[in-house]
């Protein structure tokens, strides 16, 4: 049966989504509080992790030790990294990749991302849920997304210099601050994961004005297309 882990950053990521929750649990680990419940008739667990990789690997292994949760998704905002992506849109995973791992000095083999010891540099995302997460986000907003790499670090990216390194180093369309933990952690374990991310500014000198504008649009635009994904879940 499958069991759904939905993982947000902020409150304003998952607040809307924990609303339309029944049967609703609470349980509270490392401090955080699992909402593990029924969304759109599928078996979920709602978390408000933190900001950051840290925060993001821990929960998604907790997600696994203690809820069994079958697929992992990661709901919230993004800077982009691409002209075409505008505030509002949404970008789904192909990968997700660091972009502050950074070992090359010892090795010339360790680009930017890859850790040391992995057979993978970025972490590949689940073919069905991108699959339904494309369906999801052309119901929400038509058009208006792309599939493509999300690089993520400890750091909000608001300085163009900054943006053009992430771009040269990972390739990536979208950068935040949990999407490649939770790809990573999720991958250690087995288990298959989705980033979905509304864009709430260019990550550039820009970014500092336009994130407070948008931040709680994005992430409710975002939300919406995280739990019209659970509706078609359920029907899969
Ligand atoms: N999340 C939303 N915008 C971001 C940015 N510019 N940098 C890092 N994380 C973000």
């Amino acid at each position: 049966m499958m069991k759904l882990g939905i993982i947000g950053a902020m409150s304003v990521e998952v607040e809307t989504i924990k609303r339309q929750m029944q049967d609703v649990s609470v349980s509270a680990y490392a401090g955080m509080e699992f909402y593990c419940g029924i969304l759109e008739g599928l078996n979920a667990v709602v978390v408000q992790c933190g900001v950051g990789k840290v925060n993001a690997a821990l929960c998604v292994q907790i997600l696994c030790d203690r809820f069994c949760v079958t697929h992992i998704v990661n709901t919230g905002v993004a800077g982009s990294l691409l002209a075409e992506l505008d505030i509002g849109d949404f970008v789904i995973s192909k990968d997700a990749v660091y972009h502050d791992f950074d070992c090359h000095v010892l090795n010339d083999n360790y680009v930017v991302g890859q850790v040391p010891g992995l057979s993978v540099r970025a972490f590949p995302a689940d073919d069905f849920l991108i699959a339904v997460a494309n369906v999801a986000a052309e119901k929400v907003h038509p058009g208006h997304f792309r599939v493509g790499t999300v690089a993520s670090g400890d750091q909000f990216i608001c300085d163009k210099r900054i943006k053009d390194k992430i771009v040269a180093d990972t390739g990536a369309i979208c950068t935040e601050m949990e999407g490649a933990a939770i790809a990573h952690a999720a991958w250690r374990n087995g288990v298959p994961f989705v980033v979905i991310r509304a864009i709430s500014d260019k990550a550039d000198d820009s970014a500092e004005m336009d994130y407070p504008t948008f931040e709680a649009i994005a992430a409710k635009r975002c939300a919406a297309v995280t739990q019209t994904l659970a509706q078609l879940m359920v029907s899969k």
